[in-house]
């Protein structure tokens, strides 16, 4: 841990300066300067490349991560603003070694080819589902319409979802 001290946002830059981001439910430091996005922050500094950069602008949603357990779309946020908050990546998804559900329902339902939009989907359709708004095909398709698949995968990533959906619904 270094001893820099870390400024408010207002009084920081150009240059790089010390910002201590919780990620995972880890404490990390880190030099940035105060343009650097979060997923740039993520990817580079952190050595987190699970969260993937499409667009780098907003429109494909491979870079989703949740900030304060709300989705946000990581290119486009600033990782100074994230100081003093929750971030969760994919990485941080499986507990004790267990996939989460919906990444093994991916996994059952082959719901991927070549994996590179897989993690922001899936970041995605935790919330989804949590929310609930995986009433149907449409209402998934739907708040799910901010995650592009150049595979067009649709199919098999909405039959996971509706997998956990259902496997959640016997429970009850
Ligand atoms: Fe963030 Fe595409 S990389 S939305
Ligand atoms: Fe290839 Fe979605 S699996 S982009």
């Amino acid at each position: 841990m270094s001893t820099d001290v870390v400024l408010p946002v207002t009084e920081r830059g150009p240059e790089a300066g010390t910002a201590v981001l919780t990620v995972n439910g880890q404490v990390r430091e880190l030099q940035v300067e105060p343009r650097v996005s979060l997923l740039d922050a993520l990817r580079e500094h952190l050595g987190l490349t699970g969260s993937k950069k499409g667009c780098d602008q907003g429109t494909c949603g491979a870079c989703t991560v949740w900030v304060d357990g709300r989705r946000v779309l990581a290119c486009l946020t600033l990782a100074v603003a994230c100081e003093g908050r929750e971030v969760t990546t994919i990485e941080g998804l499986a507990a004790a070694g267990e996939l989460h559900p919906v990444q093994a329902a991916f996994v059952e339902h082959d719901a991927f080819q070549c994996g590179y939009c897989t993690p922001g989907q899936i970041m995605s359709a935790v919330k989804l589902l949590e929310e609930g708004h995986a009433g149907d095909d449409g209402e998934i398709a739907e708040w799910m319409s901010g995650n592009i698949c150049r595979c067009a995968a649709y199919p098999n990533i909405r039959a996971a979802i509706r997998g956990v959906r259902d496997a959640a619904g016997s429970e009850r």
